[in-house]
């Protein structure tokens, strides 16, 4: 099965292909915000222990599903469960569906600064949050850019496992990672940058209430690529000799370290440039432009548009394991043929994902869609809370129940051996047997419940 469906040619494919997927707008763009809505260093350090304790033993969890049974993740709920447990799977697939959405149109957002920057005039505009806002409201520009993005995503997926999804993420990682640490040493330099740091670094644990705890979650859920199967699904292409543990370390340490350095970066400028940290989803996009304008017009232009494109290129390493998981469910479980699923799927994600596009101000009744935790929300503020914030947590409650009380341990533990003996008996694996038996289903159930009243019924039960 494994072979005709394709796979990574080994394993520093998996996991350049897995970090690239955990790699992305969620590292850059949603995690300086979200920890500079939630307080600062209390924010990250729980942050932290969400991704470290919870989210790495889910995600070996996933990629040991998807290794065993080779398939997307409704096939391999269905064939190690039954078929009321595969419609876990297939809400993974449909949150694929619905994160790629709003994915679409930042990522969109991240190539049109790039555009800006290089080849126009964003540097010169003398309000960076002015800029933003008309910017996103602007919406022809957006809906190139997002189709764009949509096509090259479609592309690479229709190429294949092994051709596509892995030679796109070995290039473009180390090269980011190169450009953040230059622009973190740059941005220690500037004034007040130590401020920034002190509220990146020194946790204030009066800014502590349920809402951090749950934003931290989702957060760690999203930026892990948990929760909806994507690591199932890339789980489905790796052989049987990979060491998962391994790769799953790999991946997290990576996937953290780079949010780590994206806070490094952005607090510092934030602070010398007197903005508010809570600025919500544009802190990035107003952020940056003022370092790159401080370097002068032409290594601005240079510098400024190298970052934005290398953040669309870990957009789309994310974009990329997004809609792989709705393709490879239609290939496993309705014969379709890749190629075709990838047009009709990414046709489909486009045209859902114009009611965002469409909710940053350029039509009124799409940005001011809702009302709920206090304040007037876009329709993109509801499909990620919806997908993103609640679905994925809830979605690492079902995979961790599902293996509680029906894959048992003991088949995770062996599959995980096969490519570490070692790893039966060992402490790790009484850790992650605890945690995914008992400690996790529990606290992402509670999570999801307190989340939901939260959110959307205003019950505050922390
Ligand atoms: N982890 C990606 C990011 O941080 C987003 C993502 C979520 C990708 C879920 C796949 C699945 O940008």
């Amino acid at each position: 099965m494994a072979n005709s469906r394709g796979g990574f040619t080994n394993k520093i494919g998996f996991i350049a292909a897995a970090a690239g997927s955990a790699v992305g707008l969620g590292n850059i763009w949603k995690f300086p915000y979200e920890t500079g809505a939630n307080g600062g260093a209390a924010f990250l350090l729980i942050y932290l222990c969400c991704a470290f304790l919870i989210g790495f033993p889910v995600m070996m969890a996933e990629i040991a599903l998807g290794r065993k049974t080779g398939l997307n993740p409704y096939g391999a709920y269905a064939s190690e469960g039954n078929k009321r447990w595969a419609l876990a799977g297939l809400f993974g697939v449909i949150s694929g569906f619905m994160i790629l959405t709003f994915y679409n149109v930042v990522a969109g957002w991240a190539f049109g600064y790039f555009l800006q920057i290089s080849f126009g005039d964003l540097l010169s505009a003398e309000n960076f949050g002015a800029f933003f806002g008309g910017y996103v409201a602007d919406y022809t520009d957006n809906m190139i850019y997002s189709i764009l993005f949509m096509i090259v995503t479609a592309i690479i997926v229709a190429r294949g496992v092994s051709k596509g999804i892995e030679m796109a993420a070995k290039v473009l990682m180390p090269t980011l990672i190169f450009l953040l640490i230059l622009l973190i040493i740059y941005a220690l330099t500037l004034d007040n940058a130590l401020d920034g740091i002190r509220f990146y670094l020194v946790p204030d644990f009066s800014e502590i209430n349920g809402k951090t705890v749950y934003s931290a979650m989702g957060q760690a859920f999203f930026s892990l690529s948990l929760g909806m199967g994507a690591l199932i699904t890339y789980g489905s292409y790796v052989s049987k000799n990979d060491n998962i543990v391994n790769s799953a370390v790999i991946v997290t340490l990576a996937d953290t370290m780079i949010a780590f350095m994206a806070g490094m970066l952005i607090f510092p400028l934030v602070f010398s440039q007197g903005m508010e940290p809570s600025a919500g989803p544009g802190l990035v996009f107003v952020a940056l432009p003022g370092i790159f304008q401080s370097m002068g017009p032409v290594i601005g232009k240079v510098i400024g548009g190298a970052f934005f494109l290398l953040l669309c290129f870990a957009a789309l390493t994310s974009t990329i394991s997004l809609l792989e998981v709705p393709v490879a469910y239609l290939v496993d479980e309705k014969k379709w043929n890749r190629k075709r699923s990838v047009a009709i799927l990414a046709g489909s994600i486009f045209l859902c994902s114009l009611p965002c596009l469409l909710s940053q101000g350029a039509v009124e009744f799409f940005t001011d869609f809702m009302h709920y935790e206090g304040s007037s929300k876009s329709f993109l503020d509801l499909v990620a809370d919806l997908f993103s914030e609640i679905g994925l947590p809830l979605g690492g409650c079902l995979l961790t129940l599902f293996i509680a009380v029906k894959w048992k341990t003991s088949q995770l533990s062996a599959e995980i051996a096969i490519g570490y003996p070692s790893y039966q008996g060992s402490t790790l694996e009484k850790y992650v047997n605890i945690m995914i038996t008992f400690i996790c289903p529990v606290i992402l159930g509670v999570m999801f419940i307190t989340t939901l009243l939260q959110k959307f019924f205003n019950v505050a039960l922390f």
